[in-house]
């Protein structure tokens, strides 16, 4: 299941998120509003408890998130993702994956893994590129050998490979996206995508 956050807004941050022109740090605050958006979109779905308010005014009957949530960044680019789910659910547990791409063979490796306790929770899976999925797989298997229940994979750019394979690997997983792509090139590198993300976002070569 996958899910394309279409919003005009969501597009106009994408498209200069995209332009090699820009600098690293207007490519963080756009990386942050973004998220933001698909993140809105990803949790759009979890539950609510029925709850009393009094207001100045009289009694009320509102709502309150039902159970806590959880999210994951995967090392480096996902950090880019993390504040965002912060700022709009400052009771999260938070934990980290560290996966990285050979630049030869584009397989991941694992380099870190520091997970909360998952049980109960919705996991928020967050990694900004989903090229040829191996990374996003890899890390969804993670949190299920950690015990996560559900789990939401949040990314920025997708590629139809990345998609087929986590629909393959993970088909209860459901990814929420700002857009699918053509496909990968030789590098294994999103087209037309937006490069290096993480090189992208810190500035390095
Ligand atoms: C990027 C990106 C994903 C991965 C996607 O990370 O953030 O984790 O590539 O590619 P895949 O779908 O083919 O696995 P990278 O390995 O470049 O590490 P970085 O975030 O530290 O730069
Ligand atoms: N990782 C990136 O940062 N960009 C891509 O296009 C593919 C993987």
């Amino acid at each position: 299941m996958i899910t394309v956050v279409d919003h005009p807004l969501a597009q106009h941050l994408l498209t200069n998120l995209r332009d090699a022109a820009t600098p690293p740090h207007e490519f963080r605050q756009l990386a942050r509003t973004l998220s933001t958006l698909v993140v809105l979109e990803a949790t759009r779905g979890i539950s609510l408890e029925e709850r009393e308010v009094a207001t100045p005014v009289a009694q009320s009957l509102g709502h309150r998130l039902a159970a806590p949530l959880a999210v994951v960044p995967v090392l480096r680019a996902g950090l880019s993702m993390l504040e965002p789910v912060l700022e709009l659910f400052p009771d999260v547990a938070v934990g980290y994956i560290g996966l990285e791409r050979s630049h030869e063979t584009a397989v991941a490796h694992s380099y870190y893994c520091k997970l909360p306790r998952l049980q109960g929770r919705t996991t928020l899976l967050l990694d900004p590129m989903l090229a040829t999925g191996g990374s996003a797989s890899q890390a969804a298997q993670a949190l299920r050998s950690h015990g996560a229940e559900r789990v939401v994979f949040v990314s920025i750019v997708s590629a139809p490979e990345g998609v087929e394979r986590m629909r393959r690997d993970h088909p209860d997983v459901p990814i929420f996206t700002a857009a699918v792509d053509q496909g990968l090139n030789d590098q294994k590198y999103i087209v037309p995508g937006l490069g290096d993300y993480g090189d992208r976002l810190y500035g390095t070569p």
